[in-house]
């Protein structure tokens, strides 16, 4: 994407926040360089937990994801940021390729030639595409076997519908035969949540505050980010942390010359983060054309990767 396009939504998204009074800005919005720096401290956080539980089951399951999708696949990362939990795949199963689909193309490149270094004999072809929809692969991948991977439970930033999509949408991508191998964080006990969402250090605090700051710094705003706190807050009914920003006192600011009321206690939401029973995981693989066919987690439970296939469709018996 041009940073002119960034701009653009990024000003339409947040003038949706004010004006139209829905107070929720997109996540996306979180991760400028800034807040791409930050959410890199989040994943070495103690209290922080998915990452480190992930790679870590990354590291020890090799040999069982390579017995259940064998060699020779075209491994399709969505969303593969810094690709830094791609190795610990890459090493376990041999495959035949490699395509890491990115939005952002700089990122993307860059990762892209660091993983090259590590697997010389690799063929990498990097994808600069919206993963939300559906992504044309490299001609040279069409007839591999695939293997779909989304790392870091992506999925719980969705709601349900919008989860469920994406994964039909995926199937569509990679086609029927395919594998995905895919990261669900699991409900666990609620202080164990609310504190990998709300650190004592104070880094999630402010890689939060970042978005008013970075308002500020790209729309010509003088948001007082000091009156906003931040706050994570676990929602049983849609089993989710939510994130938001409160203000402690009613404000005044503006954003690009317009003027803008929030009273005391009134929150933006800027985040979800759904955790799921593995029954619900399966549930909503099944919901978007996957059939799970094995699992692995930590000893915890506080983390889960599910192997799931893209069978042919068949109508209910
Ligand atoms: N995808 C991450 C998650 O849900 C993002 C995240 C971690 C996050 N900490 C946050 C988003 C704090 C907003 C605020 O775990």
């Amino acid at each position: 994407m041009t940073t002119t396009l960034v701009d653009h939504t990024f000003r339409k998204d947040v003038r949706r926040c004010f004006e139209n009074q829905t107070y929720a800005i997109p996540a996306r919005w979180l991760y400028d360089r800034r807040g791409s720096e930050l959410f890199e401290e989040i994943t070495a956080l103690p209290e922080y937990y998915p990452t480190r539980t992930e790679t870590a089951l990354l590291r020890a399951n090799g040999p069982a994801f390579a017995a259940s999708t064998g060699a020779n696949r075209a491994v399709i990362e969505f969303g593969s940021g810094s690709s830094t939990k791609t190795p610990h795949l890459l090493k376990a199963i041999d495959p035949a390729a490699y395509v890491p689909i990115d939005i952002s193309g700089e990122f993307l490149e860059h990762s892209a030639s660091l993983l090259q270094e590590q697997f010389p004999d690799l063929p990498i072809y990097p994808v600069e595409a919206d993963f939300m929809k559906r992504v044309a692969l490299p001609e040279s991948v069409a007839d591999m076997p695939k293997l779909g991977f989304f790392p870091g439970s992506t999925i719980g930033n969705m709601i349900a519908r919008t989860s469920v999509n994406l994964l039909s949408f995926m199937r569509e991508t990679l086609g029927e035969g395919a594998q995905l191998l895919i990261g669900f964080d699991r409900i666990k006990d609620q202080q164990l949540l609310i504190d990998a969402y709300d650190d004592s250090a104070g880094v999630t605090a402010q890689f939060s505050l970042n978005l008013l700051h970075r308002i500020n710094r790209e729309l010509d705003g003088d948001i007082p980010c000091e009156t906003f706190r931040h706050r994570a807050v676990w929602n049983d009914l849609h089993a989710r942390i939510e994130i938001y920003l409160e203000a402690q006192d009613d404000v005044k600011f503006s954003i690009d010359g317009t003027v803008h009321e929030m009273g005391k206690g009134q929150k933006i939401h800027i985040e979800n983060s759904h955790k799921y029973g593995l029954r619900d995981a399966r549930l909503m693989l099944r919901a978007g054309g996957w059939t799970p066919s094995h699992d692995w987690s930590d000893e915890q439970d506080y983390f889960t990767l599910i192997l799931a296939e893209a069978r042919p469709y068949k109508h209910a018996p």
